[in-house]
């Protein structure tokens, strides 16, 4: 019995010795080793990492725009001449579904994206005016090489509306191009090396012609009198040195801003035979950066819904 007894409480001991040292480890050294890097964990994400983070993501993150936009533009301008094309709205002739073909042995609406009426030629590197699918309303070319307009770019394109050429290297446009277009409204040819401004039909309802060397003598006498539609006439940093006068009712804006306009006369916008004479459109003329000093002629402008915006000194 008593050695039982013995027994039992040696067992008893041995447990609690080999129970012990767990125990405790459990408890101190594990809660402590999680404590603290609990806390390290903390003031890392608190402190330390955020900042280096920031960093590294502009590091990481701004080159990589550039790059993607890089390899974009690559891709885009291997792709699109093969992109598939909408079908221009029955385009007759040979070119049935994709127009005519181009100097560069593809159909215009291959080369181009055409949708609807509108052919876009965007940024391609054209160095000339494709050939174009009959029902054309809309034509833009902006951003290319063209050096030269001929008449027969655009003959007989009876539906064209507007023409958009804004930042070519066109230096000549051969005079009659744009008159046997009966449809004819909007002609932007700003951002080119033009000194002559072409004949214009009466049905055009903006011009734009801003941004090229057009002088004294670039612009036809009376070349806007009967377009009597005329919202928009925009010849702003050219050579211009007068008002293009007699200037139609229908015009709003008139932009002449950075030219070598030095005079005005009293009846450049006005009647100073009809004091009832009210010209109500043009509410948006712009003189500034001219030699010219507008209050000179304070009669000029009694028949306007505002003064033109320049030097007033
Ligand atoms: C502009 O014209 C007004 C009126 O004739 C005149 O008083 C003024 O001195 C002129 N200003 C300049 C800078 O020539």
């Amino acid at each position: 019995m008593r050695i039982f007894l013995w027994l039992v409480f040696g067992l008893f001991v041995l447990k609690v010795v080999a129970a012990s040292p767990r125990f405790s480890r459990q408890v101190d050294f594990d809660s402590y080793d999680y404590d603290e890097r609990e806390n390290n964990v903390e003031d890392n994400y608190e402190y330390g990492e955020p900042e280096n983070e920031k960093p590294d993501r502009s590091d990481y993150n701004y080159p990589e725009p550039e790059v993607v936009a890089e390899e974009k533009e690559e891709e885009e301008e291997e792709e699109s001449p093969l992109k598939p094309q909408a079908v221009p709205q029955g385009s007759g002739g040979s070119g049935v579904l994709m127009g005519p073909d181009t100097e560069k042995g593809l159909p215009v609406c291959l080369l181009c994206t055409c949708l609807g009426g509108s052919v876009y030629c965007d940024d391609l590197k054209l160095n000339r005016v494709p050939p174009l699918p009959k029902d054309t309303t809309h034509f833009y070319a902006r951003y290319n090489r063209i050096t030269k307009i001929s008449k027969s770019d655009f003959a007989n394109m009876n539906k064209l509306k507007k023409i958009d050429l804004t930042a070519n290297k066109i230096t000549s446009i051969e005079d009659r191009t744009f008159m046997g277009l009966p449809e004819l409204e909007e002609v932007i040819i700003r951002e080119n090396h033009i000194s002559q401004l072409p004949a214009l039909p009466e049905t055009m309802t903006l011009i734009d012609a801003s941004h090229n060397n057009i002088g004294s003598k670039g612009i036809h006498k009376e070349a806007f009198k009967d377009m009597t539609s005329l919202l928009y006439l925009y010849l702003t940093d050219n050579d211009v040195d007068y008002i293009p006068v007699p200037l139609p009712d229908s015009l709003r804006s008139l932009h002449l801003q950075r030219n070598n306009i030095q005079m005005m006369h009293e009846d450049t916008f006005c009647n100073l035979n009809d004091f009832n004479y009210i010209r109500n459109a043009l509410e948006d003329i712009r003189l500034d950066g001219n030699p010219i000093n507008l209050s000179k002629t304070p009669q000029a402008y009694i028949c306007l819904p505002r003064i033109p915006i320049g030097n007033l000194i």
